[in-house]
């Protein structure tokens, strides 16, 4: 895990493989808020914990996920997933999608999601993986300002990328190359930079 000290609170990240009921209940509570906000998750509507958890529990099976969990003084409050291609995507295996990322409304302004961010792209170049995706809606104005401020590009934006509350939502798709530090430089193997 990694933890930092902001103020006087306690900030971790971790990639996590099994998760205690303990935990689990506060990851479907912070979702559960984060979607109550106003999104990050796909959901507009309030979820039951036991579907929250059912989620959870899934996305902790699947072998293309992995699931990233924020703490605040110990406390869950916000997790993000990095979904690689199937086996059979070899032509897309060097790139992976950041999903589902989020911050509970009662832990946001500590750092948390930029800290949050950074472990799941260490981890995706420490894989291996040379390109993360990401999109976002329009309307979600803070994650934009973090995920530009952390170097994401935007290479174009969907208009009816999304329905919500009965309004059709703009979507702004991004792109970030990564460095895994060893073998050839992204530059030189992908040729964009
Ligand atoms: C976006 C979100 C994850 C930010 O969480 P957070 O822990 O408060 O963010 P941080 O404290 O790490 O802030 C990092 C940067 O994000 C941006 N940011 C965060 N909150 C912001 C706000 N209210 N207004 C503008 N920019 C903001 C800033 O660039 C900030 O850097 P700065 O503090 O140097 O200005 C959180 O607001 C959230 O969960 N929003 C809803 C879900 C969502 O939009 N998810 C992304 C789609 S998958």
């Amino acid at each position: 895990m990694s933890t930092l000290r902001a103020g006087t609170h306690d900030m971790g990240v971790e990639l996590i493989t099994a998760i205690s009921p303990h935990d689990l209940a506060e990851l479907c509570e912070a979702t559960n808020a984060a979607i109550i906000d106003g999104g990050g998750f796909g959901w507009v509507q309030s979820q039951d914990r036991a579907a929250l958890a059912r989620h959870f529990r899934g996305v902790l099976l699947v072998p293309d996920r992995t699931l990233f969990i924020a703490r605040l003084d110990g406390i869950v409050v916000g997790s993000a997933q990095l979904v690689r291609p199937p086996r059979n995507n070899e032509a897309q295996a060097f790139a992976a999608q950041v999903t589902h990322a989020y911050i509970a409304p009662y832990a946001r302004g500590f750092g948390l999601a930029r800290q949050l961010i950074r472990r799941v792209e260490e981890h995706a170049a420490g894989i291996g993986l040379r390109v993360l995706n990401l999109d976002v809606r329009e309307t979600q104005e803070s994650a934009i300002a973090l995920f530009e401020g952390l170097g994401y590009i935007r290479w174009g934006t969907h208009p009816a990328y999304a329905r919500v509350d009965g309004r059709t939502v703009a979507g702004h798709f991004y792109h970030k190359l990564l460095e895994p530090g060893r073998g050839r430089s992204t530059d030189s193997l992908i040729g964009l930079r």
